[in-house]
């Protein structure tokens, strides 16, 4: 049973020597021994920074350590993630709350052990949602175990939500709201209210956060002496560059990977991380901020009839209208409340129709098949430049996996991206960030980018073990970095990689290296 809470429990900053050290430690020793072994542990971190080097801490869990660990008096901090940023701010959350002395710990969802619910006082959860309303994968446990009738009893515990989504799903924060509602229904009391944020979720987070942190302080403030901080990871430190500040890459190639014939266009590109300190491990993605493309902004100016070259002065700064729909509005991806203001300001029925309870196929088809010029071109409707921005949600990133591995090329990264591209109207229409890396050609050609990890997505580390990758369409990109990884490693194992091209032909099968399968 011991091995396998520990091995859950994220080791930290341990060496492999030592963890397998301290697993031999563990294992077999009850709870009661495990808690004195923690409280221990903070004892003697307490001496050191003391500048008392030896132990001098009563030995043993028969006497009461000098300063115990109180498992039940720490905030325990949740995240279920598939694309990063839950897991970005619940680890935020987790160094806001040691910076402040509480005791807090961070787990991925599907690393959090459910048996401890039932002891927990303070629990924050920060969980996406995904597919159609779904949960992220890591999370499905959790609240598969929390919807079930296995679920314990929760009057002793105080909790918050944080829910992050994207409103122009129609399932707008789903599994946030389920997981509030179930917490509730278990007898939990909401420390505060869940807050559901959009794709621009920093400020709504943000804010979040540090009434956490402030509400977190004031109910376990009491039982939580300075001592007992149990770090049982170490915070992760921001690497240089991040989503937040990304860094510039040079375009060392692009090309296209599809002949004449294709149905679709897709590109392999490669990107330069030197100088960066970057790195990244196959399965990982690489976040790019793209801008727009220019012949899209002219449309959309000239369908408002506005002057792009006009300050438009928001949150403290001010740009032309034109550089803000460039470079800091989503011009391709729409959302509900962008058409409800459309619907308003073209006073259009058939708008205002798909926007109505029961028309929720009409809405879905709209919000999936035309992009914000092409709203604007068929429901005209009068904008100032300033509430047109405001309207519009802020740009986010695009994620494409890393088609690549360092040990084969270094410090740099491809990628393999499949241009969107379509007809409406008669008028050809891009996707903004596809769109924008096919267009990076040249010496100049730069992206601004950042790493996100997805650990839950990896190669065996045994080298001997087989291994199948399927990837529909594009969803190859991280296989070509999984198997330049296992040939650069002189894996053994065999590589089985599927792969679907259109639906309407059959799936491929292929070898790309190593022995015939
Ligand atoms: C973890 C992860 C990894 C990924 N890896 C890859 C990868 O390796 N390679 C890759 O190519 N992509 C990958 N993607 C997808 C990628 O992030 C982008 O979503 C994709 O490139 C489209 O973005 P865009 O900005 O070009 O299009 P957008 O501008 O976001 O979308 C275009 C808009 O046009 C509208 N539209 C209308 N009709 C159509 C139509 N017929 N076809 C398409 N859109 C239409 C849609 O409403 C859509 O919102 C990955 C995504 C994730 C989450
Ligand atoms: C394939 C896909 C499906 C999604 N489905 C939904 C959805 O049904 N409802 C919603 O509110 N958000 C949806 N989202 C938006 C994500 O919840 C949002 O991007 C969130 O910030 C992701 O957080 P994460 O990186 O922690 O997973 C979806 C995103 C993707 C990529």
């Amino acid at each position: 049973m011991s091995a396998n809470i520990v091995t859950t429990l994220p080791l930290g900053p341990l060496d492999p020597e030592r963890t397998e050290l301290l697993l031999r430690v563990v294992e077999g020793l009850e709870p009661s021994t495990l808690q004195w072994l923690s409280g221990f542990a903070a004892g003697v971190a307490h001496e050191r920074a003391a500048g008392r080097p030896g132990v001098s801490l009563p030995i043993g869990p028969v006497v009461a350590p000098a300063v115990r660990a109180e498992p039940t008096a720490r905030l325990t901090i949740v995240y279920g993630s598939q694309t990063g940023n839950s897991k970005r701010i619940a680890e935020r959350l987790g160094r806001a709350a040691e910076a402040v002395g509480l005791a807090a710990r961070v787990y991925a969802a599907g690393n959090y052990p459910v048996k401890d619910l039932a002891r927990e006082r303070m629990l924050v959860l920060v969980v996406s949602t995904q597919g159609d309303g779904d949960p992220p994968d890591d999370a499905r446990g959790l609240i598969e175990f929390l919807q079930s009738r296995r679920a314990p009893k929760l009057e002793q515990l105080s909790y918050s939500v944080l829910a992050l989504g994207d409103s122009s799903y129609p399932k707008f924060c789903e599994t946030g709201r389920q997981v509030d509602e179930r917490l509730l229904a278990l007898g939990a009391r909401r420390l505060l209210d869940r807050v559901d944020c959009d794709v621009d979720y920093d400020t709504l987070a943000n804010a979040w956060l540090e009434r956490v942190v402030t509400g977190a302080r004031e109910a376990l403030g009491g039982t939580t002496p300075s001592a007992t901080v149990t770090r049982l990871r170490t915070a992760p430190v921001e690497p240089q560059f991040s989503r937040e500040q990304p860094f510039s890459a040079e375009i060392i190639a692009n090309q296209s990977l599809t002949g004449r014939g294709a149905t679709k266009e897709v590109r392999h590109l490669e990107l330069s991380l030197a100088g960066s300190g970057l790195t990244y491990a196959p399965g990982d993605a690489l976040g790019v901020w793209h801008e727009n493309p220019p012949a899209v902004v002219s449309d959309v100016l000239q369908a408002l009839r506005l002057d792009g070259e006009q300050a438009v002065e928001l949150d403290g700064s001010a740009k032309p209208l034109r550089e803000w729909l460039a470079t800091g509005r989503e011009l391709t991806r729409l959302t509900r409340p962008f058409l409800t203001q459309q619907a308003e300001r073209s006073q259009d029925a058939q708008l205002a129709g798909v926007l109505q309870p029961g028309h929720e196929a009409g809405l879905r088809r709209t919000l999936k098949d035309l992009q914000v010029v092409d709203v604007l071109q068929r429901h005209p409707g009068e904008w100032d430049a300033k509430a047109f921005v405001q309207a519009l949600r802020p740009l986010a990133p695009r994620l494409y996996s890393i088609a690549s591995s360092q040990e084969a090329v270094g410090e740099e990264a491809h990628l393999t991206v499949a241009l969107v591209d379509y007809e409406l109207d008669r008028k050809r229409r891009t996707g903004a960030a596809s769109g924008f890396l096919a267009s990076l050609q040249g010496d100049q050609a730069r992206a601004r980018v950042f790493v996100e990890e997805n650990e839950r997505f990896r190669l065996p580390a045994d080298t001997s073990r087989d291994v199948i990758m399927i990837g529909p369409g594009t969803g190859v990109a991280p296989f070509r970095g999984f198997v330049q990884h296992r040939e650069a490693q002189g894996a053994t194992g065999r590589n089985w990689l599927f792969f679907g091209r259109d639906t309407s032909r059959a799936s491929s099968c292929t070898r790309p290296n190593g022995r015939t399968q």
